[in-house]
């Protein structure tokens, strides 16, 4: 690992964005591209959402993000929280599923993270939180002469 970064920010909608404009900073050391910042921002915004609206539904609560950077050019995000948790991880995962009552949401968050990473592992507990780990391995850097 050649650097590490960890925020703990409260559940505040407005967070969602600071969360994606912070991680997006630290990950340009790494000099990705335009396009992988753009998909590592989406990313962050999607499962940082989630804690803020499915989560903390009807509270204020704790999100921790950490950011690793490690020499092969690989990052990993991790997204925690400690609000009601996924019962079915597996169904929650699948496209289109959602438990937003008022429909405002597509179902796509986790589909979206799928895309646009290289991986994503999620472990959730009911009660108790949930866990979402991001990795992406950027493009070399280019040579220069
Ligand atoms: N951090 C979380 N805490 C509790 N439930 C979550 C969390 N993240 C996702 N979920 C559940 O997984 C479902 C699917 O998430 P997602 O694919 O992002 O779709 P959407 O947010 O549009 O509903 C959500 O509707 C919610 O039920
Ligand atoms: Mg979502």
């Amino acid at each position: 690992m050649i650097n590490c970064m960890k925020l703990t920010l409260p559940s505040f909608s407005s967070n969602e964005s600071s969360s994606r404009a912070m991680v997006s900073a630290f990950a340009a050391q790494l000099n990705p591209t335009f396009d992988e910042l753009s998909d590592i921002k989406c990313a962050v915004s999607e499962a940082v959402t989630n804690s803020i609206v499915h989560a903390y539904r009807d509270m204020i609560g704790q999100i921790v993000i950490t950011v690793r950077l490690y020499d092969d050019r690989s990052i990993r995000v991790e997204i925690k929280d400690r609000g009601c948790g996924i019962p079915d991880v597996e169904a929650a995962m699948q496209p289109l599923f959602t438990t937003d009552p008022d429909g405002e949401r597509s179902g796509m968050g986790f589909t979206v993270i799928e895309n646009f990473m290289d991986s994503l592992t999620v472990r959730s507990t009911p009660g108790k939180g949930t866990r979402v780990v991001m990795n992406k391995k950027l493009s070399p850097l280019p040579v220069k002469r």
